[in-house]
């Protein structure tokens, strides 16, 4: 048998209580289970605060309503579960992984009646690179988007992005980029963004991707510093011509992608507006660990 991982002694909450990884059992019977019926958000702590948790909870509400789970919890509720499991953690930075299913009940593709929801959070390390290392940047492949039309919502049905991200690192690289009718959508687990002639763009929002919460955070940045920022569609040949391209994601923060199918893109180094963007995004992280904001 492999190891025990380290991580299964690491407090999680599941439905009302805290306890180790390793205690926490849940029935073969849930939905998640069963059927991938459920939601989750990944929320990076820095200094021992959620970063940006009301938006992360919005969210969940949003993809909650979407599949008509009522919301098990309120904001407050949530709250103190987060702040709990961080104080129960190791690790000034961590990454909360937080997971609701449609709950335990007999097999049937229809919605049980009365059934309360799975609730299960869990507390990762957040390894966040050094930034010579984010320097070196990533490789990234086009990938066709296969996936269905409700991109927006963070369901925990999965299989096309794993498969997507396999892909990329069975090619030799680190994330898919992908493509649905000529346009660049987002990455496997990531957001995408393009500079061209000093503009960052970025695709809108709406049923093809998933709305992120850094996404948001860097046009925000962006327009809070008077940098051009354009929310409007990429073209795959507009990917292919752009000076810089990013992913963004809770856990990767904002990474430089320096060769996409094996050509090399500005240069084969991390471009000026990325370093910008970089520095901004870590001056946020400081201000939550000095406690300057949420
Ligand atoms: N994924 N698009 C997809 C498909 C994602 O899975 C993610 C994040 C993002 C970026 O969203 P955010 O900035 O809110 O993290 C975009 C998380 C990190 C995951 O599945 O682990």
């Amino acid at each position: 048998m492999p190891p025990l991982c380290p991580m299964q002694s690491a407090t999680c909450y599941l439905n009302g209580e805290f306890l180790p990884l390793a205690a926490a059992k849940v029935s073969v019977l849930d939905r998640g289970f069963i059927f991938g019926d459920g939601v989750y958000e990944v929320i990076p702590v820095y200094g021992r605060k959620a970063f940006r948790l009301n938006h992360h909870l919005q969210r969940l509400q949003n993809s909650l309503d979407a599949i008509r789970i009522d919301n098990p919890l309120s904001n407050q509720e949530w709250q103190q579960i987060i702040d709990t499991l961080i104080e129960q953690n190791e690790g000034d930075e961590q990454s909360i992984y937080l997971h609701v299913t449609r709950g335990v009940a007999q097999r049937d593709h229809a919605f049980p009646a009365y059934t309360p929801a799975t609730v299960f959070l869990m507390s990762n390390p957040l390894l966040a690179p050094e930034p010579t290392t984010v320097a070196l940047g990533i490789k990234a492949v086009t990938l066709p988007d296969i996936r269905w039309l409700n991109c927006h919502i963070k369901a925990i049905s999965l299989l096309p992005n794993i498969l997507f991200r396999q892909q990329a690192i069975d090619s030799g690289s680190d994330e898919a980029i992908l493509i649905r009718d000529g346009m660049a959508t987002e990455g496997a687990a990531s957001n995408l963004f393009i500079v061209k002639d000093g503009v960052i763009i970025t695709p809108p929002k709406g049923s093809q991707l998933l709305p992120g919460i850094t996404r948001d955070l860097i046009v925000e940045l962006a327009q809070q510093h008077q940098l051009n920022c354009e929310e409007r569609e990429i073209t795959e040949q507009q990917l292919f011509d752009a000076d810089e391209i990013w992913i963004s994601s809770s856990t990767k923060e904002v990474v430089p992608v320096l060769e996409l199918n094996q050509q090399t893109v500005g240069g084969g180094q991390p471009g000026p507006v990325w370093k910008q963007i970089y520095l901004l995004y870590q001056a946020m992280k400081q201000e939550l660990r000095n406690g300057q904001h949420k």
